[in-house]
């Protein structure tokens, strides 16, 4: 008989995308193949519930999913990720078209379930767990291992125990868990054996890796470190030449973490800083534990540490009792803490949080009038900040066609530099000179800015001085790793 074959659909965030990784590991484990969703027998849905409409796409595909279902007898659909554990065997009762539901603590139990759905029992299970197995993977295929070559997530800390009254996640991901620094620092060092150059820690609040332990005087039992020193010992492991980690909270940045910053080589010059709003009075009520000046305050450490640091950050307009000055307030904070980019929200209540209850829930319209303005503040700082990079020389690492390129535009691939933004490289596609592939890092010289993105030039070998310790030596040596001294 053929093997298997299973398909996974992802929603959410980057969390998210590595469950699914670690799903597809261990569908693989167990003699299962992926396939596109045509071709597949097992079809399993990630879901997130952050917002109202994440949630409800959830409910279309599984209308939907009815006809692939129907289309092949013996087919089998799965619902995993945030919605799954909050709605668990409700979904088994509701849509009679799924066969199965894990929650998030429940990953490593996908395969015995798809067997025992092919037997025809149908089960949920989203039971809550502290244990650390939860965090153990089968071996990672290359195949099921990254978001794209070179590239690996890696989890640190899973949940949040803070609480912020918008937010479902607390809800959808249990309470905060730190990994074993030994255990995070031998998965980075078997992907660097393997070729990976840039891992990204993952946590709900990541920065509060290991808090709990150090608070409790138990850190030495548990195996954890406080956060800066886990970056110190990953920065060591040769060959990992871009550590990045997200999300943090802004209350986690001790003096430590913003030295590392500083200090710490292959520590990328990015942070993702969750502003959510810039009203005292707002983040008072949303319970983030900081107000506008500390957190600009926080900023500015952070670039004092390393100057050429690049922000960006999470923000949310109408959330209930808004007012047009706290919008205004809003609006100074993020023009001042100079965002490269955000990622910007209309609220959305979720049920079971202390927001939804709140009087003073904003009209609709209103929020999407304010939504438009901080967005187009955003695309302004994003163009000046863009531009300001123009002339600058860095590296890229390739992640594939770019997404003009995909569209039928120009010949070009795209990657992100150590700042975290999209470069686009024209490439030629005559001649003999290659096209660098995704995995590749490419020094370039970025040589325009629009909104979205960035374009860069190919640093050609022969512009590159190569005088002594110069930058342009390194620039020399990524070269010749990358592209073989004959590519240029
Ligand atoms: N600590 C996590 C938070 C995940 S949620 C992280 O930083 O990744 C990602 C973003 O979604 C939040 O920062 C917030 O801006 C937004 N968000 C969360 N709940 C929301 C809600 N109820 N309505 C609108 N946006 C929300
Ligand atoms: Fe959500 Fe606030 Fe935690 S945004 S993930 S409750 S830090």
């Amino acid at each position: 008989m053929d093997r298997r074959r299973f398909a996974i659909r992802t929603y959410g965030c980057q969390m998210n995308v590595h469950d699914s990784e670690k799903v597809a590991n261990l569908l693989h484990h167990a003699g299962l193949d992926a396939a596109d969703e045509a071709e597949a027998d097992v079809l399993v849905v990630n879901t997130c519930s952050i917002r109202d409409k994440a949630e409800q796409r959830l409910y279309t595909d599984l209308g939907l999913l009815r006809a692939w279902k129907a289309e092949r007898p013996g087919r089998l659909v799965g619902v995993g990720g945030c919605v799954a554990q909050q709605q668990g065997d409700a979904i088994l009762e509701r849509f009679p078209q799924v066969d199965f539901v894990f929650g998030t603590h429940n990953l490593r139990f996908v395969p015995a379930m798809v067997a025992e759905a092919a037997r025809g029992q149908r089960s949920a299970r989203t039971e809550e767990t502290r244990d650390l197995d939860r965090f153990d993977l089968p071996q990672r295929h290359p195949a099921y291992a990254s978001p794209s070559p070179g590239r690996a997530f890696v989890t640190v800390m899973e949940g949040c125990d803070l609480y912020c009254t918008f937010c479902i996640v607390p809800q959808t991901r249990g309470r905060e868990i730190s990994r074993p620094a030994d255990d995070i620092v031998a998965e980075a060092q078997t992907l660097a054996d393997e070729g990976v150059c840039e891992i990204t820690l993952l946590g709900q609040t990541v920065n509060a890796y290991g808090r709990h332990d150090l608070r409790r005087d138990r850190a030495d039992r548990a195996g954890t470190v406080a956060f800066a020193e886990l970056l110190r010992r990953l920065d060591r492991i040769p060959g990992l030449e871009r550590i990045r980690y997200t999300s943090p909270h802004p209350i986690f940045f001790d003096a430590a973490l913003v030295r590392a910053h500083g200090e710490l080589e292959h520590l990328c010059p990015h942070v993702h800083l969750p502003l959510q709003s810039g009203s005292d009075a707002i983040l008072e009520r949303m319970r983030r534990r900081y107000d506008r000046e500390s957190f600009l305050g926080i900023a500015q450490a952070l670039r004092r540490a390393r100057p050429d640091l690049t922000l960006t950050s999470d923000l949310i307009v109408g959330f209930p009792g808004e007012s047009e000055a706290d919008l205004q307030a809003t609006l100074d904070t993020v023009e001042q803490a100079g965002f490269a980019d955000s990622y910007s929200f209309k609220y959305s209540p979720r049920p079971g949080t202390k927001a939804a209850q709140e009087p003073g829930q904003i009209d609709p319209g209103v929020a999407q009038d304010r939504l438009e303005r901080l967005q187009a503040l955003q695309r302004r700082l994003t163009l000046a900040y863009h531009r300001s990079r123009v002339g600058e020389r860095t590296e890229i690492l390739i992640e594939g066609p770019s997404a003009r390129a995909r569209r039928g535009g120009p010949a070009q691939v795209a990657g992100r530099d150590p700042h975290q933004r999209v470069v686009n490289l024209a490439v030629r596609v005559a001649g003999d000179a290659p096209i660098p592939q995704p995995g590749e890092r490419v020094p370039v010289e970025i040589v325009d800015a629009t909104p979205h993105s960035l374009l860069g030039t190919q640093i050609p070998l022969r512009a590159v001085k190569t005088a002594a310790g110069s930058a342009d030596e390194d620039l020399r040596n990524a070269v010749l790793s990358v592209s073989g001294p004959g590519s240029l």
